[in-house]
C-alpha cells in the first residue's frame, strides 16, 4: 500500500514539473520581435503545402519543392527585411501550435485572420481575398448545387481550417470529415468516400483545372471578410514587426502583385507539375525517406539500450532511502512512459522541451523514440537480468568479485545472449514505428511518401511503395540480427 501511495505521488510530481513551467510564461516582454528576425538573419515560414495555389509542392528541375503565391509573398517579406527565407512544411492545423512554440518564426499558408486566432497570434493586414467553393466530381454535377445540396451526404474539410468550421455550423443533416491534408480529401472524393471538399475559391479552381474528372461550385457559406481573406501570422506582442511587414503587404496590393505575377507564376508550376507520376521518378524521395528512417532507428536502438540499462539497474536497487527513491523513480518512468501514446511524446518533446531549448524536429524524435524504446529496453533487460541463475552471483561473489565487476562481466552477457530475441523485436518494431515522427516534419519514409502523394496526387502507388520499402528494411534487418543470435549461441 505504501509502495502505491509513493508510486503515484513520484508520477504526479513528475507530470507537475512538466506542466508548470508552461503556464508561466511572461507575457508582457518588450517587442524585439523585428530586431530579433534582422539579427537572426533568418525568417522560417510554416506552410502547409497542399493548397494550390496559395502553396503546393511541385517538381522543379527535378526535385521536389514548395511554391506557390504564399512562397512569392514571403520570399518578398523576407527581402524587405534583409534577411534569408526558410521554409518549413507541416500540417495546417499544426501550424499556430509551431508558431507559439517558436518552430516557425511566421505563417503563410492562406490563413484567414479569424477573431478566435487573434487571441492567440498577430495578424498583418489581408492579402488576398478568396472566398469558399466546394469541389465535387464532375459526374455529380447535377446533384450538388451548394452547401445545402450534401442533406444525408458527406462534406470533407480541412482539420482546423475555417471552412471545416462552417461546415460543421452551417449545413443540416450532412456529415462533416475533417482531414489533415488537402491532398488525403481530394483522393477522398475522387474514391467516393466523401461527397465534395470545401475550400478556398482560388485552391477549387487551381484542383478543378489540373483534374477534369472535378468540378467546382459556390458553397453558400455566409461568412465574414476576415474568414474569407488571408493575412500573414506573426506570434503575439511582435507589433514591430507586424508594422514593417504591412508595408511590404501594402506594396503587394498597390501594384496587385499577386493578380499580376505570384498567381500566373504558380498556374505555370501546376501544369509542369502533371508531368511525370510514375513512382520510379520519385527514387530520390524515397531514398532520402530510407535513410532517415534508418538513422532515427540506429540512434534510439542505442541511446534506448543505454536508457534502458540504468533504468533496469535502477529498477533493480535495494537497501537504503537514496536506492529505493531509485527504484521509484525509475518505476514510474517506465509506467509513464508504457502508459501514454509514442505519437504523444513526440509532439511534447518537439512542442514541449521547445519552449525552452530550440530542438531540430530530428533531433527531438532521435530523443523521444530513445527515451520511449529505453522504458521497454529496461524491462527486456530487467528479465534477462532475473532470468540469470542466482548460483551464478554467488560463484562470482565467493571469487572475490566486487557487486558492480559480477554485474558487469558474469551477469550482464549472460542476460544479453538470453534477451537478445526481444532486442531484435525492438530494433524491428522501432523501424516501424519511428514513422511517428513524420507529423513533427521529420523526412523518413512516411513523410517522404506523403509528399510524392500530393505531388502526384496518386493515393495509393506511394503506399504500396513504402509498404514494400518498410519490408525490405525489417526483413533484412531480422537476417542479420539472426546471423548474430546464432553465433552468440555457439560462443
Ligand atoms: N482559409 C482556411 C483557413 O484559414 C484554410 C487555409 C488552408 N491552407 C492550407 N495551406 N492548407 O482556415
Amino acid at each position: 500500500m505504501k509502495k502505491r501511495v509513493g508510486l503515484l505521488l513520484a508520477i504526479i510530481t513528475a507530470l507537475v514539473m512538466l506542466v508548470m513551467p508552461l503556464g508561466t510564461q511572461s507575457a508582457h516582454a518588450a517587442d524585439t520581435s523585428l530586431q530579433d528576425i534582422q539579427k537572426k538573419g533568418v525568417l522560417v515560414m510554416g506552410t502547409s503545402p497542399d493548397y494550390p495555389p496559395y502553396e503546393f509542392q511541385a517538381t522543379v528541375n527535378g526535385k521536389s519543392k514548395v511554391v506557390g503565391m504564399d512562397v512569392q509573398i514571403g520570399q518578398k517579406v523576407a527581402k524587405d527585411l534583409g534577411v534569408k527565407l526558410k521554409i518549413k512544411s507541416m500540417s495546417f492545423d499544426s501550424l499556430l501550435v509551431a508558431l507559439q512554440t517558436g518552430k516557425v518564426d511566421m505563417i503563410i499558408s492562406g490563413m484567414n485572420p479569424t477573431p478566435a486566432r487573434r487571441k492567440n497570434v498577430a495578424f498583418t493586414n489581408t492579402y488576398y481575398q478568396g472566398g469558399y467553393d466546394i469541389v465535387i466530381n464532375k459526374t455529380d454535377a447535377a446533384k450538388y448545387k451548394n452547401k445545402d445540396s450534401f442533406n444525408g451526404g458527406t462534406l470533407g474539410a480541412q482539420t482546423g481550417t475555417t471552412q471545416y468550421n462552417a461546415a460543421k455550423k452551417q449545413t443540416k443533416n450532412t456529415q462533416v470529415k475533417g482531414m489533415t491534408s488537402q491532398s488525403d480529401l481530394i483522393l477522398a472524393l475522387q474514391s467516393h468516400k466523401i461527397d465534395g471538399v470545401a475550400m478556398e475559391k482560388p485552391s477549387a479552381e487551381a484542383y478543378v483545372a489540373n483534374n477534369k474528372q472535378l468540378a467546382a461550385i459556390p458553397s453558400k457559406f455566409n461568412m465574414s471578410s476576415s474568414a474569407t481573406s488571408s493575412a500573414i501570422a506573426f506570434r503575439k506582442g511582435s507589433t514591430s514587426l507586424v508594422n514593417k511587414v504591412n508595408q511590404t503587404v501594402a506594396e503587394i496590393k498597390q501594384e496587385k502583385l499577386v493578380k499580376k505575377t505570384y498567381l500566373p507564376t504558380a498556374g505555370k508550376y501546376l501544369k509542369t507539375n502533371t508531368v511525370n507520376t510514375s513512382m520510379g521518378h520519385y527514387w530520390q524521395a524515397f531514398l532520402t525517406g530510407i535513410e532517415y528512417t534508418l538513422i532515427i532507428t540506429v540512434c534510439s536502438v542505442f541511446f534506448g539500450f543505454i536508457i534502458g540499462i540504468v533504468l533496469a539497474l535502477a529498477r533493480m536497487a535495494k537497501g537504503g532511502v537514496f536506492k529505493t527513491i531509485l527504484r521509484w523513480i525509475a518505476t514510474a518512468y517506465v509506467e509513464f512512459i508504457r502508459g501514454t501514446p509514442m505519437m504523444v511524446q513526440v509532439m511534447f518533446v518537439y512542442f514541449g522541451l521547445g519552449l525552452f531549448v530550440n530542438l531540430p524536429a530530428l533531433t527531438s524524435g532521435i530523443i523521444a523514440i530513445s527515451l520511449n524504446s529505453g522504458a521497454y529496453v529496461a524491462e527486456y533487460i530487467r528479465g534477462g537480468i532475473n532470468s540469470v541463475d542466482v548460483g551464478q552471483t554467488e560463484a562470482a561473489r565467493s571469487l572475490g568479485m566486487s557487486n558492480g565487476r559480477t554485474m558487469r562481466y558474469v551477469i550482464l552477457p549472460q542476460a544479453l545472449k538470453n534477451i537478445w530475441p526481444s532486442l531484435g523485436n525492438e530494433f524491428i518494431t522501432l523501424i516501424k514505428d519511428s514513422s511517428i515522427v513524420s507529423i513533427i516534419g521529420v523526412t523518413e519514409l512516411i513523410y517522404q511518401s506523403n509528399i510524392v502523394r500530393s505531388d502526384t496526387y496518386r493515393g495509393v502507388a506511394p503506399i504500396v511503395v513504402i509498404m514494400v520499402l518498410y519490408f525490405i528494411l525489417t526483413f533484412t534487418a531480422s537476417r542479420i540480427l539472426n546471423y548474430f543470435e546464432r553465433r552468440m549461441q555457439h560462443a
